[in-house]
């Protein structure tokens, strides 16, 4: 029996383990705790703007679903899996812990011809690819979904086959990987959602650990696709990371096609601080300090510097991430630090002046 926020979870053969896990029946992964925290922040975020039916549609042992019933108010909550042993897990955790929710044992490609949900989260084992496109057929005509990726290595261009054939996207492994891989994914989502004619928003896009996450807005209409398309673009390193729009593809080395766009919305940061007061979450310290770099990030440019890169290309040590940011501050350019790594920085001076920042400590 594990405990999380306000359930209790039954869990047959608990593992510790860091990283995506096993696959089996009744599949727990405690390195998601920290994102099951944010999900019930997000969906009491899209329940105060109205959203009210809601499905955790690959549940496993429907520890997000009925987090969601039991801690956010006033919604309907659908949980479902298409795994009858988990069917099974998941039914005698809801009746434990006492929530009113509708359980489902489906494939979800089926369920979501025949439901609509104003939110449609999608947890997967590994890629997310499989189950994008069913969810704009189980989608009101404005709603939100969320993703997990756990195929992290390919998105961040360890396997760039896997990462071309599965994402149609080169990706570019080295300094700023892990935010190109999020781009990439974001990139993906996004491409299939203008096919479906939806628009897309991104609410918060993280990485942490072994995956990736996005949480979105969706909103049906031509010009709200469009608009999303005008923010799939390149990115590519000459003199400093540079972006370029689609029509126009840069030389190498560059990745993409890719998400160019905010990675958060500034008004769910605001709402996060409010509603994570009224909660209770087990990682709320590690969310909390998470949430200042968000919001430190969300008005830089994309991408980052990581310092330990321009040490070794200026053969010289590397000076403290604060100084880093002060020092560009105080030259009048934005800088701030990233959640992708702790040595990195975001920041719009031109690369030469980062560099001389290096040799001038
Ligand atoms: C990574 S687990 C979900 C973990 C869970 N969301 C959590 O937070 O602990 C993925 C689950 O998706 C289920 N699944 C895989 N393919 C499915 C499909 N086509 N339809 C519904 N469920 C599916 C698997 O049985 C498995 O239980």
């Amino acid at each position: 029996m594990i405990e999380e926020g306000e359930v209790k979870i039954e869990i047959r053969d608990f593992e510790q383990y860091k990283g995506p896990g096993k696959k089996k029946a009744g599949f727990y992964n405690p390195t998601l705790e920290i994102d099951r925290d944010i999900n019930v922040i997000f969906c009491q975020y899209i329940a105060n703007k109205g959203a009210k039916k809601m499905l955790d549609g690959l549940s496993a042992t429907g520890i997000r679903g009925i987090r969601i019933a039991k801690e956010v108010k006033s919604i309907d909550v659908h949980i479902n899996d298409i795994n009858p042993a988990s069917y099974e897990i998941i039914r005698e955790n809801v009746k434990k812990n006492k929530v009113n929710v509708k359980i489902f044992c489906e494939n979800i490609h089926s369920l979501l011809l025949k439901e609509k949900y104003d939110y449609v989260d999608i947890d997967p084992y590994g890629s997310p690819v499989p189950f994008i496109s069913c969810v704009f057929k189980g989608l009101k005509r404005k709603g939100y979904t969320s993703f997990t990726a756990t195929d992290t290595a390919t998105l961040c261009g360890i396997y760039k086959k896997a990462c071309i054939r599965r994402y149609h996207a080169l990706p570019l492994s080295g300094q700023a990987m892990k935010e190109i891989g999020l781009r990439i994914l974001i990139g993906y989502i996004a491409r299939q959602t203008t096919t479906f004619e939806y628009g897309l928003r991104p609410i918060l896009s993280y990485a942490y650990g072994h995956f990736f996450r996005i949480y979105a807005r969706l909103e049906k209409g031509a010009r709200k696709a469009d608009e999303t398309f005008s923010k799939i673009g390149w990115i590519f390193w000459k003199n400093g990371w540079r972006i370029s729009s689609f029509d126009r593809l840069p030389t190498p080395p560059f990745a993409g096609p890719l998400w160019i766009g905010k990675l958060h919305e500034k008004n769910f940061l605001n709402e996060m601080e409010k509603i994570m007061t009224e909660k209770k979450l087990g990682r709320k310290k590690e969310i909390e300090k998470m949430l200042r770099i968000f919001k430190e990030e969300e008005t830089l440019p994309p991408l980052f510097y990581e310092s330990r890169y321009i040490s070794k290309e200026m053969k010289a040590k590397q000076p403290k991430l604060i100084s880093i940011i002060e020092k560009l501050r105080r030259k009048g350019y934005d800088a701030g630090r990233t959640h992708f790594m702790p040595d990195a920085f975001k920041t719009n001076a031109p690369y030469d002046e980062i560099k001389k920042l290096f040799l001038n400590q």
